[in-house]
């Protein structure tokens, strides 16, 4: 079996969602807290001993890029002024040289699509793919369960929740085998089925550990809902094929791709922080929380 080292990071989404905000910076550079969605990601990659990382980025989102650079002028203004708090802050976000790649998605053609765009990266290990979008506030990283789960299963996993029946139109939904109550085995996937065709209402979360053979499928290019390369289908084509299982992660998740998800988001991180819990938690009592 061969170690999960590869983490594929699709950013090109132009932030329609969090418009004026999103004009011209990238939706994945919004902070929670004080930390940019994309960075809480690579953490978490990292967490799960994730190593190389390629983000799909898009016209307009070199700030993505820039972030894990090292930024030399503000490191050495910060260190002239001793602000040794900041100085490890900016640390913590430069990358490793020479791991983080970035390829282009021109098109929006979908989530499959935008993976496929970065097949070159992909070569034939198993991948992990992070949606920033979706944040996930747990003990032990999300990604780390995945990765877990992945050596027992050896095969394809993507991390569950349950959402209300009426949702089942926003999400990948599966259709379910065996189930021990954590893992799940995967009989068949559907993308946004509306809540009468929903096979269940266990729905994927933006975390995935994938075989390489995925790629194959989606250079189909053959389009699903919305007219787009649904990463979704592509995966469908390998249950039967290969070890499929949806795993019922501990831990909460954010729609930050959602105004209120992110208003939640940032109330749930800062409480998460002994350095911001007593603010947050005063200040909420003035709203009669
Ligand atoms: C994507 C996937 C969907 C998954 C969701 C998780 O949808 O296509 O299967 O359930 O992410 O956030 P999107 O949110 O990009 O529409």
């Amino acid at each position: 079996m061969k170690q999960l080292r590869k983490a594929v990071l699709p950013v090109a989404g132009l932030g329609t969602r969090f418009l004026p905000a999103t004009k011209a910076i990238a939706k994945e550079m919004l902070p929670v807290v004080d930390k940019p969605l994309i960075q809480y990601s690579i953490e978490e990659a990292r967490a799960a001993g994730i190593e190389q990382f390629c983000l799909v980025t898009g016209r307009g989102k070199t700030a993505l890029i820039e972030h894990f650079d090292i930024a030399f002028e503000l490191e050495a203004t910060l260190r002239e002024r001793n602000k040794k708090e900041a100085l490890a802050s900016l640390k913590q976000a430069a990358a490793v040289p020479g791991t983080i790649l970035s390829v282009r998605q021109q098109e929006p053609h979908g989530l499959g699509h935008a993976i496929w765009c970065a097949r070159a990266f992909i070569g034939d290990d198993p991948f992990a793919i992070l949606l920033p979008d979706d944040l996930v506030l747990a003990e032990t990283p999300c990604m780390k369960q995945l990765a877990e789960a992945y050596e027992q299963t050896r095969g394809n996993i993507v991390a569950v929740s349950e959402v209300p029946r009426e949702h089942t139109n926003r999400y990948g939904i599966l259709k379910i085998g065996r189930d021990d109550g954590r893992l799940v085995e995967v009989k068949g996937l559907v993308e946004k089925p509306a809540p009468e065709q929903a096979p269940s209402n266990l729905s994927i979360i933006g975390r995935y550990v994938l075989m390489p053979e995925v790629i194959d499928h989606l250079a189909q290019m053959e389009r699903g809902s919305g007219g787009e390369v649904q990463l979704t289908d592509g995966m469908a084509r390998l249950i039967g094929v290969q070890p499929f299982h949806g795993l019922r992660f501990e831990g909460r998740r954010f729609d930050c791709g959602d105004k209120l998800g992110f208003l939640e988001a940032q109330i749930a991180f800062a409480l998460n922080r002994p350095d911001m819990a007593p603010g947050v938690r005063g200040f909420l009592k003035k709203y009669g929380v």
